[in-house]
């Protein structure tokens, strides 16, 4: 049994705090000026990252409280909690143990009675054997040919993670293989995704940990029917049943938790890599559902990408909150959305590597926070899940930085940055990277410290205008850098993302390892489907605003 939420408005900590924020005026200006330590005290290490919190609303009697707080809460208990296996995931009475993924493989985990290390590294060995095999040619499609394309069959964190790191590992990716991701119930994905590809040389990876969403099985369904029509239309392939199993059991494996359901599905169970319950799916990239990015930077980069991971792991589990990064972030966002009132946080990579970043970032901070009870069911008793977005920049910069120079809402954000470029260039005499990081350094400045009214004037700005000109400062940042985008680094910045999110959620008393918010939807469309095709009676059962859209979709399909 997992112990009761603590109530944090309850604490003294959540106090002294509230008593803070009544008297507080920031002045990032004042505060660097008056102590010439603030950048080196409020930067800090974790792994290869380094991380500077100084461009944050915080004096010292600020983050002293906040680290307050994470005491009184219990933070330090419920980390070890977590990576011990206990059930802290209540109401799926489950363990959360990403954390178990990347353990090495002379390490050890009892988890009520059993080690779940050999466990993981035993389905690794499979994934790495798979993906070997799949970039040495060994693998072959049903005509005999090597697999060029990798088409991962996904949705949320079976979709999300895969994209993401595909995308920021590039670089470390074998020439002439590519992976696909087709995530959409939308056929256009399907459509799109297979558009141009040789049925021949592509290989499906269904992956989904429950074997049961709608989205993934409907897709993997037209994958298949796809790839046996394409077959046959070439003469590949004959007619014959037996002709489409070896064609299936050639061009498609599985990933999930759920392998008598593969096996239903018509999957060989050969091809097919489990994980388990205590793996939830946006914290699964790192197990088998990664098998795509095994596959495309093969297993030595890939048990690379998982020792990053580990690393940031021990850094949030053996270091004080003083100068624990991962917990300190939580807590900076908890002082953003319950005192200062922020309601959203962006991140904002100055790496176009990392693109998809925030929109994985969506989902691990959103479905994990974004709740209204607490792990023992009652109500939270302050606000939880501010909304994540975020871009690259520089893009972002001309698009939308506007709103966070100078509009009315505090929107921290997170600059993230790596010191060496995968791919330089120079433009004539200048190192591209430097322009670019230029921008990273400029932004961050411009909104800690802002333009005043007079140095505005002082730039001979006609009068009229001089408000628009002038720049608050004060908007809150954390500088993130590191020295390239690796494998391994790539981990750290998930798993940093992971365990800011959990000491946000223990704040909050929540269970940030439950979904349950995505059921009712999920449900209703089930309910609404015949109505869309037509049947009348399920049409008069609908409310009259889902009705009449339902009637506008009958008037106007062709
Ligand atoms: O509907 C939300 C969700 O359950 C996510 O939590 C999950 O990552 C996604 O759907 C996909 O689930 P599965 O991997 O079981 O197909």
């Amino acid at each position: 049994m997992t112990s009761a939420p603590v109530d944090p408005t309850t604490t003294t900590a959540w106090q002294t705090l509230t008593e803070l924020y009544a008297d507080f005026t920031p002045d990032l200006r004042g505060w660097f000026a008056s102590d010439p330590n603030r950048a080196r005290s409020l930067t800090f290490g974790a792994a290869d990252l380094r991380v500077d919190l100084s461009k944050n609303l915080l004096t010292p009697e600020i983050a002293r409280t906040l680290i307050q707080l994470g005491e009184q809460v219990g933070l330090p208990e419920r980390i070890e909690a977590m990576f011990s296996g206990e059930r802290i995931n209540v109401t799926e009475n489950r363990s959360v143990l990403h954390t178990a993924l990347r353990l090495p493989r002379d390490a050890s985990l009892e988890v009520e009675g059993h080690d779940v290390v050999p466990d993981v590294h035993a389905e690794l060995d499979k994934v790495y054997a798979f993906a070997d095999k799949v970039r040495s040619g060994e693998w072959k499609g049903v005509t005999g040919r090597r697999i060029e394309t990798v088409v991962n069959i996904g949705i949320g964190g079976s979709d999300l993670g895969p994209v993401m790191v595909y995308e920021a590992l590039k670089p470390f990716g074998q020439l002439g293989l590519e992976c696909r991701f087709i995530s959409n119930i939308d056929p256009t994905d399907v459509a799109e995704k297979t558009f141009g590809l040789d049925p021949e040389t592509t290989l499906f990876i269904v992956a989904s940990k429950t074997f049961t969403t709608l989205e993934t099985l409907t897709n993997a369904r037209l994958a298949k029917a796809w790839l046996l029509d394409s077959l046959r239309a070439s003469n590949a392939i004959g007619h014959h049943d037996d002709a489409a199993a070896r064609a299936v059991a050639s061009h498609f494996v599985a990933v999930s938790t759920a392998l008598d359901k593969v096996a239903d599905f018509g999957i060989d169970p050969n091809n097919a890599f489990g994980f388990w319950d205590w793996v939830g799916g946006r914290y699964s990239v790192d197990s088998a559902i990664g098998a795509s990015i095994a596959v495309f930077i093969g297993p030595e980069r890939f048990a690379e990408f998982l020792s990053g991971f580990h690393a940031m792991d021990e850094h949030f589990r053996t270091t004080p909150i003083q100068k624990n990064v991962p917990a300190l972030m939580g807590l900076l966002n908890v002082w953003y959305v319950n005192f200062c009132k922020a309601r959203t946080h962006a991140v904002l990579p100055y790496a176009q590597y990392l693109h998809r970043f925030p929109a994985y970032l969506q989902q691990l901070t959103m479905e994990s926070n974004g709740k209204s009870v607490r792990w023992d069911g009652t109500p939270v008793t302050t606000e939880t899940g501010e909304v994540f977005w975020g871009e690259p920049g520089t893009n972002g910069q001309h698009a939308f930085y506007q709103l966070i120079h100078q509009g009315t809402q505090l929107i921290p954000a997170d600059f993230i940055a790596v010191v060496n470029p995968a791919r330089p260039l120079r433009d004539g005499d200048a190192d591209v990277h430097e322009l670019f990081l230029a921008n990273f350094f400029a932004q961050t400045k411009a909104l800690a410290f802002g333009k005043t009214a007079e140095e505005v004037r002082a730039e001979g700005t006609a009068e009229a205008i001089v408000p628009a000109r002038v720049f608050g400062g004060n908007r809150p940042t954390t500088s993130i850098m590191a020295p390239e985008l690796s494998p391994s680094v790539l981990g750290q910045l998930i798993a940093l993302y992971e365990h800011i999110t959990f000491t946000q959620g223990i704040v909050w008393g929540i269970d940030s390892f439950d979904q349950w918010g995505v059921e009712l939807g999920k449900q209703l469309a089930k309910e609404i489907t015949p109505a869309v095709g037509g049947d009348s009676d399920a049409l008069a059962e609908q409310d009259p605003s889902t009705r009449a859209l339902i009637e506008y979709y009958l008037e106007y399909r062709v």
